[in-house]
C-alpha cells in the first residue's frame, strides 16, 4: 500500500510538471507571437509611407527620406530599390543627414548604423503596379525593452521551477500524512489480524481515537470488537469442551451403573433406581440448559439491542415466574416486592442478568427463600432503578467475594460453568450500571444491580 501511495504521488507530481511545462511553453509562444506581430505592424507602416513617397511615376526623395526616418525610429535598417534594381535611398544615407544630437539619442536605443541578420524584402506597389522593393531588417536594441523581454522569459522558467517545487513538496507532505493516517493504522490492523489468524488471541488491539473520527477508526473499532468476540469465544470453547466432558461423566456413569444393576437383576428397590436415573438425567438437562443460557448471554454481550420502555414490575414477575417451579421444588419461597414503574432499558440483557441472579440464589439456598425487590435509584424522577435479589442461603465468604465475578470461578459442585456472575457484571457494565454484593456467610447473600 505504501509503495502504491508513493507511486501515485510520483505520478501526480509528474502530471503537474507536464502541465506546467505545457503551460509555460504556451505563454512563451504567445509572448513571441505578440512581439513578432508588433514588428510586422511596424514594417507595414514603413511600407505604406514608402509607397506614399512615389508620386506621379517618380520617387519624391524628400518624402522617401521621411519614410525611412520613421523606419529608423521604429528600429529598422532599410533601403528602397526601384523597378530596375537600383537603390533609391537607404537608412544610412538618411542617418547621415540627421542632427548629431538626434543621432546620439537614437544610438542609445539602437545599435547604429547597421541592423542585424539578413535583409527581408517586400514588394512595393503604386496604383496596382510594382514600383520596387523595400529591404528591411531590425537594429539590435539597447535599453530596457530587450531586458524586459528577457526578464519575462526568465520569469516563465522560474514559474516552472517554483510550481514544480510546490507541487512536489505538497505531494511529499501529503504522502507522508497519508502514510501516517492511512497506511500505518492499516498496517497495524493487518499485523494484528495475522496474529489472530495464527490463533494468538492475546494480541494487543490497535487504539481508536476517542470520538471516532473516520472510516479507519470505525474499521479499527469493529476489528477490536471482533477480536474481543473471538477471544471470548475461544476461551469459552476451550473451557466448555473440557468441562462438559467432565460434568457429563458423573451422571452418565451413575446412569450406566444403575442400568447394569437392573440388567444383572440385583435391584432391591426399583423405585429408588428410577429416581436416581431421573435425577441424573435432570442434571444433564440442566447442564445443557446452562450452556444454552451462557451462549445466549455471550451473544447478547455483542448485540447492542434496542432500548425499550417496559414495566419493571411485570418484567420481574415474568422472570421470577420462570424460576418459581424450581424454587418450590426445593421448598423455597420466592417473593417479589416493588412499585409498578416504567423504565427504559435493554430488556434482553436485563432478563439474562435477573435470571442468573435468581438461578444462583436458588442453587445456593437450601432452606428459607428468595426475595426480589426493586425501585427507583435516587428517589423519584432520576430515571435510574435498582433490582436486588436476596437469599437465605449459604452466603459467600469475604475471601470469595472478590473472585465470584471472575470468569470460570465457581465452587466445587456448583454444577455450572462459573460464568453466570461474570456475565451479570459484564452486561450490567455494558448497560452503564454496577453490581453490588453483600453477604453474611451462613445466613445469605444479596446481589443488587443499579442502573
Ligand atoms: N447467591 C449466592 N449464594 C452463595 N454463593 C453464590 C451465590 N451466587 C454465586 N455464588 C458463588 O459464586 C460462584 C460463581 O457464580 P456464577 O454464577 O458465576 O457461577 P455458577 O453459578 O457456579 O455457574 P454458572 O452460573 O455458569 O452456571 C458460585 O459457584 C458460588 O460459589
Ligand atoms: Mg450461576
Amino acid at each position: 500500500m505504501r509503495t502504491k501511495l508513493f507511486l501515485a504521488f510520483i505520478f501526480i507530481i509528474l502530471l503537474a510538471l507536464l502541465s506546467n511545462i505545457v503551460f509555460e511553453r504556451m505563454i512563451i509562444r504567445d509572448f513571441n507571437d505578440f512581439i513578432r506581430g508588433t514588428e510586422e505592424d511596424h514594417i507595414y507602416w514603413v511600407m505604406a509611407s514608402v509607397e506614399g513617397s512615389y508620386i506621379d511615376g517618380k520617387w519624391d526623395r524628400q518624402l522617401l527620406g521621411e519614410a525611412l526616418h520613421w523606419g529608423l525610429m521604429l528600429g529598422f535598417d532599410a533601403y528602397v530599390e526601384d523597378h530596375w534594381g537600383n537603390t533609391v535611398l537607404s537608412s544610412s544615407e538618411v542617418l547621415s543627414t540627421i542632427s548629431p544630437n538626434m543621432r546620439e539619442r537614437m544610438n542609445s536605443l539602437l545599435k547604429l548604423p547597421t541592423g542585424t541578420g539578413e535583409f527581408v524584402w517586400y514588394p512595393l506597389y503604386a496604383e496596382g503596379e510594382e514600383i520596387g522593393r523595400l529591404y528591411i531588417r531590425p537594429f539590435e536594441r539597447r535599453g530596457t525593452v530587450p531586458l524586459k523581454e528577457e526578464i519575462f522569459r526568465k520569469r516563465g522558467k522560474e514559474f516552472l521551477v517554483i510550481s514544480f517545487l510546490i507541487a512536489g513538496g505538497g505531494a511529499l507532505v501529503l504522502s507522508l500524512l497519508f502514510t501516517i493516517f492511512l497506511s500505518n493504522p492499516i498496517r497495524r490492523l493487518t499485523r494484528s489480524a495475522e496474529k489472530i489468524a495464527e490463533g494468538n488471541f492475546s494480541v494487543q488491539t490497535p487504539k481508536v481515537h476517542k470520538n471516532l473520527k473516520d472510516e479507519i477508526d470505525r474499521l479499527t473499532e469493529s476489528f477490536n470488537y471482533m477480536t474481543e468476540a473471538l477471544r471470548r469465544e475461544d476461551s469459552l470453547r476451550r473451557h466448555l469442551t473440557s468441562n462438559i466432558a467432565h460434568e457429563l461423566r458423573t451422571p452418565l456413569t451413575i446412569i450406566k451403573g444403575n442400568l447394569e444393576a437392573i440388567e444383572d437383576g440385583i435391584i432391591s428397590d426399583p423405585g429408588a433406581v428410577i429416581e436416581n436415573i431421573r435425577s441424573e438425567i435432570q442434571r444433564i438437562i440442566m447442564l445443557v440448559e446452562g450452556i444454552e443460557d451462557i451462549t445466549n448471554a455471550e451473544a447478547s454481550f455483542f448485540r447492542k439491542g434496542e432500548i425499550e420502555e417496559i414495566n419493571l414490575k411485570e418484567f420481574i414477575e415474568s422472570v421470577a415466574g420462570g424460576m418459581r417451579n424450581i424454587a418450590e421444588e426445593k421448598g423455597l419461597y420466592l417473593k417479589t416486592r416493588g412499585p409498578s414503574m416504567n423504565i427504559k432499558t435493554y430488556p434482553e440483557k436485563l432478563h439474562i442478568i435477573v435470571k442468573n441472579l435468581l438461578a444462583n440464589a436458588c442453587k445456593f439456598t437450601a432452606s428459607g427463600g428468595i426475595s426480589i425487590n426493586w425501585g427507583e435509584k435516587n428517589g423519584r424522577g432520576s430515571g435510574g432503578f435498582y433490582i436486588s435479589v436476596e437469599d437465605t442461603g449459604k452466603g459467600i465468604s469475604e475471601d470469595n467475594i472478590s473472585r465470584i465475578f471472575n470468569r470460570f470461578y465457581k465452587e466445587e459442585g456448583s454444577g455450572g460453568q462459573g460464568l453466570g456472575l461474570a456475565i451479570v457484571k459484564e452486561l450490567t457494565e455494558v448497560m452503564g450500571g454496577r453490581v453490588e454484593v453483600e453477604s453474611v456467610p451462613g445466613q445469605g447473600a444479596r446481589f443488587k444491580v443499579v442502573f
